[in-house]
């Protein structure tokens, strides 16, 4: 087991290497099933009529800051990402969509906004690659005005014993080859299977959830329970 900064270091040398082709993998990947959990996820926000404000944490090359952008409610979306150079294929895809995105460097630790500045905060497929995720969630929970709620999109490796053993043979075997043929970097895609393979089960991340301070938390499974999307809310009164 890694130590905290290594993660990081590790996390920082993955993303920086499969900037240039993190959005083809991600396609191959998972089918394109991807584009449609984000999209699930930019639906399910409850954004007040004018729009209102949407922090992207973790935003990586923009797919969900782009897809909440996109809603005919026409949120201001600030996408953060700890590694620039996810953040270029991001700012490339805003300019051809026409999309008011922000985007910024930053940490998921220390968000450099104002408490109670955001209507809702998303992070898809990022908290996993965060070592201290209750922290991160409790970060994005100060952020959030009152009320608002927290999406967050991940993997989990599903509970039924077929589908199970089918993905778990996919994560140890076929991602790492897939991923290191098109990025010329196995090791990153094994990094980030095993990544997968130890993120908690939903029950357990909503206890996490709690533990951050938020409230109400729920979850729904998409595609047999290989992604899923947490929510829980910022009390109303402290
Ligand atoms: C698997 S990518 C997900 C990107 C994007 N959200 C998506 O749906 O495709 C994970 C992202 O998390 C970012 N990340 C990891 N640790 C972070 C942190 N502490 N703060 C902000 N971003 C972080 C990485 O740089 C990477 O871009």
């Amino acid at each position: 087991m890694m130590d905290e900064t290594t993660q990081v270091r590790e996390v920082r040398r993955i993303f920086n290497r499969v900037a240039p082709v993190y959005d083809l993998l991600n396609r191959i990947l998972s089918l394109r099933e991807d584009v449609r959990w984000r999209r699930f996820v930019a639906r399910s926000l409850r954004l007040p009529v004018d729009g209102g404000r949407v922090l992207d944490v973790a935003t990586g090359t923009g797919d969900l800051a782009l897809a909440i952008a996109a809603r005919p409610e026409r949120p201001r979306v600030v996408g953060l990402d700890l590694v620039p150079a996810m953040l270029t294929p991001a700012a490339r895809k805003a300019r051809r969509a026409g999309a008011p995105l922000a985007l910024l460097a930053g940490d998921a630790l220390r968000l450099p906004f104002p408490d109670a500045s955001f209507d809702a905060a998303t992070i898809a497929f990022g908290i996993r690659n965060i070592p201290r995720r209750v922290e991160a969630m409790a970060e994005m929970g100060r952020v959030l005005k009152p009320g608002g709620r927290l999406h967050v999109l991940e993997f989990t490796t599903p509970r039924r014993p077929a589908v199970r053993r089918l993905y778990t043979r996919y994560l140890r075997h076929l991602l790492p080859r897939l991923g290191g043929l098109v990025s010329g970097d196995a090791s990153s895609y094994q990094y980030l299977a095993d990544t997968i393979l130890r993120f908690p089960p939903p029950d357990e991340f909503r206890r996490e959830m709690v533990a951050a301070g938020l409230v109400a938390p729920r979850s729904h499974s998409l595609t047999q329970g290989i992604a899923w999307v947490h929510v829980a809310e910022k009390p109303l009164t402290d």
